[in-house]
């Protein structure tokens, strides 16, 4: 099939080179020009584990462009892949995926045959419907389900092993009401062996806050019970392996510590909150799920301090940036809060990050970035342990007060003073 992708940052561009890989044709369309250059020099503009080699490989099967009108004319199926950000308070920004909506629907104007249109980037439930459908139906002067297909097909893909996912998922959840749509996207994902649910819209759009809230969930019940086991001094990790054999509960995804960050689960629980309050419901749990999170990476700075009460003027080291390891990606990373933290606190810091420090700098152009771990170990004698790269099992922290946020087994049994945040 040609499959044209709106939105070439993350998802698009995964998604996209994807379906390259099951044998389809993929435009790209973006605004932003730079991207479009490096798209169509093979040159991933993101950093994602195999997308290179992949774009490399399929050189010649895809193109990127602004132009909407030629994408669309030749493509069979258009998946609006744009980001959906969080607004101040928390509500999700539909900027783009409006003007995706518009822009698709001026091009469907002139597009004969029966095109679908795909949401794929995370809604809340109704918008597909509501919000969506008019907008296209108004520029294209076609009727949803009729003259075009309309369809929710959420994404599942974690960051660092995202084309993995994406060839290779739990399930694949699709969202429609006309046959004819279904049938189309039915064909497209059929090279991919796994569950797919059929279901309607909406429910599409629900399936993607449930999932991302009940594992956030998940991580914010590790952490209150991780926190309580500190307390009792247990090893959290060893409960939760006790607890994770009871197949109704699992082991995946039980690791206490400093909590989650990334663009998504912070993002759509509070997303989920607000439109839960509009409805009139008041959501207990999420709310809990947010603020354990919040509160999670000050425990590290709690502990910090039981070790080195006076920070002022004090040289930290913090090892690990990203919101998790193989990633560049900053965003609601818990190494945000605790650099403000230290900094309030009138601390030095000095950093590294394999792959993040670029983006952190951005923010924090203030603290010292070493040029690897091992410089911060030679820098300072305190180090907080951030992110869980596996380089830093490697190192050998004698003679250092390490506090752990994610346990890196060599910094336990090395390290002069050793703590961890939930065990
Ligand atoms: C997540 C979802 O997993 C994915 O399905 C969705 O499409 C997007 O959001 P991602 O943000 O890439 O993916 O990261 P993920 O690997 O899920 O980790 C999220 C955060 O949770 C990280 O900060 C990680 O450190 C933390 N985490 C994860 C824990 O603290 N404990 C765990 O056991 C697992």
């Amino acid at each position: 099939m040609r499959v044209s992708i709106v939105g070439s940052g993350y998802v698009g561009l995964v998604t996209g080179m994807g379906f390259i890989k099951l044998g389809n044709d993929v435009v790209f369309i973006d605004i932003d020009d730079e991207k479009i250059k490096m798209i169509n020099q093979a040159t991933p503009p993101i950093y994602e584990e195999g997308l290179e080699e992949l774009m490399k490989e399929f050189k010649g099967k895809y193109y990127a462009t602004k132009d909407y009108h030629e994408a669309i004319l030749n493509s069979d199926i258009t998946f609006i892949c744009v980001g959906t950000p969080s607004g101040e308070d928390g509500s999700i920004d539909l900027t783009y995926v409006k003007k995706a909506a518009e822009e698709i629907g001026k091009a469907l104007r002139e597009k004969e045959g029966y095109h679908v249109v795909v949401v794929k980037s995370t809604v809340l439930p109704g918008t597909t419907e509501e919000v969506v459908k008019p907008i296209i139906e108004e520029h294209s002067g076609k009727k949803a389900f009729e003259d075009f297909g309309l369809a929710m097909n959420p994404e599942f893909l974690r960051e660092g092993v995202a084309l993995r996912d994406f060839l290779n998922p739990d399930r694949i959840v699709i969202g429609v009401k006309d046959e004819k749509t279904r049938q189309i996207l039915e064909k497209l994902y059929e090279p991919i062996n796994a569950p797919k649910l059929i279901v309607d819209i909406k429910t599409a759009e629900m399936i993607k806050y449930a999932s991302n809230a009940f594992l956030a969930t998940k991580i914010s019940f590790a952490n209150e019970i991780g926190n309580i086991c500190k307390r009792l001094g247990i090893d959290s990790w060893k409960v939760f392996e006790g607890v994770g054999l009871d197949h109704r509960i699992s082991p995946n995804f039980f690791k206490s510590g400093l909590g989650f960050g990334g663009s998504c689960f912070p993002k759509d629980v509070k997303a989920l909150i607000r439109k839960a309050e509009e409805t009139g419901e008041e959501p207990l749990i999420l709310k809990a799920v947010i603020e354990v999170n919040e509160k999670q990476p000050l425990k590290l700075i709690g502990l910090l301090k039981k070790h080195v009460p006076e920070l002022k003027g004090k040289t930290v080291g913090i090892l690990g940036l990203a919101f998790k390891p193989n990633t560049d990606d900053i965003r609601e990373a818990r190494s945000i809060i605790i650099v403000e933290k230290l900094l309030e606190e009138g601390a030095k810091v000095i950093a590294y990050d394999p792959k993040a420090m670029k983006n952190f700098k951005r923010l924090f152009s203030q603290i010292e970035y070493a040029n690897s771990a091992q410089e911060v170990l030679e820098k300072t004698d305190v180090i907080l342990i951030v992110t869980e790269w596996p380089e830093f099992e490697e190192l050998d922290y004698s003679g250092k007060i390490v506090i752990d946020g994610r346990r890196i087994r060599s910094a336990e049994k090395t390290a002069k003073i050793y703590e961890g945040v939930c065990w």
